[in-house]
């Protein structure tokens, strides 16, 4: 076992001080969160110390507005020599986060009230939210729960005078599966034929055990002028609590729109330079690092999938991309948050219910499981439900 995922590297003490966000923070110390996604890992030693060289010169002034050269150009390389998206650096707006990035996106397309984005159903809150709080009306499409397609049928009902966008999520947060290049395909023309705006949130791009994602700026794909994909570092780096994000632009005059509604030039909002070095030493001197971090999951996600399979009340389910698993739940009448409460309650394992409020209404009737731990933590997990399963189920 890789050092790095073994279980003497999770540190507790500092995750029951610092994780936040529905973890180990939050949560009584016998509580074990498999909740939010976000690493129980230390991120590479390179981050750290590329942190460290930053602090001992000293200096903290105001950084570039749009983002700091040698961060655009590691993304730039990121996504060149790993996506076949040959993308060059000036198209690169680093943002405080993903979050933040996807209500850029947004804003900068629903100029006015009642402008609609279409979004899948199931998918992660943000989307609803970002769309939701830039003035824009969010109008959930269903997805096919296996492959996480569209129904092009129903999804060309939706569309009207006022629909801007598709936003997608390649891989998709809670499906954990990634869209296929025929798919992509198909999209692609449809946000053209439609004159839309194709928002591609690709955060949980690298967490991708068969090799199957393929990002929207692939350049084996349809080209597309109204491309935009929106990413960041919390997922593969284990970074969240830098805000590391960006957003990728197909054109300048579009980055210059982006850096417009960004109002990262009032000065008021912007992602500091110090989490774009982080980011910089990540995507550079990290890639050994994230490939031994995908080994390690593969492992807990075999794990979970035989859990899941022992459990008489989840529905077999493997992920395929992700550090989430999505189990649907076999109980009749089936609420996904009572479900949870219940687990929570009996056997001191918190994890995240389906349900509108969280992943769109396709999702009730699930649970989610996130299995970035060691490999003794999720066990000691997974024998706590066990030990209750039959509490779970009806009479
Ligand atoms: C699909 C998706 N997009 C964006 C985010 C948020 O990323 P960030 O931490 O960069 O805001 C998440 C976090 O769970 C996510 O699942």
């Amino acid at each position: 076992m890789d050092p790095s995922f073994a279980h003497n590297s999770v540190n507790l003490d500092v995750l029951r001080r610092r994780a936040h966000n529905y973890r180990w923070a939050v949560h009584p110390p016998d509580v074990i969160p498999l909740t939010a996604a976000d690493p129980d890992f230390p991120a590479c030693p390179e981050v750290a110390e590329a942190i460290r060289r930053h602090l001992s010169e000293g200096y903290f002034p105001y950084g570039s507005p749009g983002g700091d050269d040698q961060f655009k150009l590691a993304v730039a390389s990121w996504y060149s020599r790993r996506k076949n998206s040959p993308i060059t650096e000036n198209l690169v707006l680093p943002v405080n986060s993903a979050a933040y990035g996807l209500f850029v996106c947004a804003r900068m397309i629903c100029t006015h009230p009642g402008d609609e984005v279409l979004i899948p159903d199931p998918v992660d809150f943000l989307f609803r939210k970002s769309v939701e709080h830039a003035g824009g009306v969010a109008i959930p499409c269903k997805v096919n729960p296996e492959t996480a397609e569209f129904d092009f049928e129903s999804l060309s009902q939706k569309v009207n005078a006022r629909t801007r966008a598709i936003f997608i999520c390649n891989p998709n947060n809670p499906l954990g599966r990634a869209i296929g290049k025929a798919e992509l395909n198909r999209i692609i023309l449809f946000a053209e034929k439609h004159g839309l705006w194709l928002v591609s949130d690709e955060i949980w791009a690298d967490i991708d055990f068969d090799k199957k994602c393929r990002s929207v700026l692939d350049s084996g794909l349809v080209p597309y002028a109204k491309k935009l994909v929106v990413s960041g570092l919390s997922k593969n780096f284990a970074l969240a609590g830098l805000r590391i994000g960006y957003i990728i632009a197909s054109d300048e005059q579009t980055w210059q729109s982006l850096l417009a509604f960004s109002l990262h030039q009032t000065t008021a909002f912007g992602i500091p330079l110090i989490c774009q070095i982080a980011g910089t030493a990540a995507l550079n001197e990290g890639e050994y690092w994230l490939e031994a971090f995908v080994r390690h999951l593969d492992k807990m996600r075999d794990k979970t999938s035989a859990f899941i399979d022992s459990c008489p009340f989840l529905e077999p389910r493997m992920t395929e991309c992700t550090y989430l698993a999505f189990p649907k739940l076999r109980l009749h009448e089936a609420n996904s948050t009572k479900t949870v409460e219940k687990i929570l309650e009996l056997s001191k394992v918190a994890l995240v219910p389906g349900g509108k409020e969280w992943f769109e209404s396709q999702s009730e009737g699930h649970i989610r499981i996130c299995f970035s731990t060691s490999e003794a933590i999720l066990e000691e997990a997974f024998s706590r439900i066990k030990a209750i399963e039959h509490l779970l189920m009806p009479d």
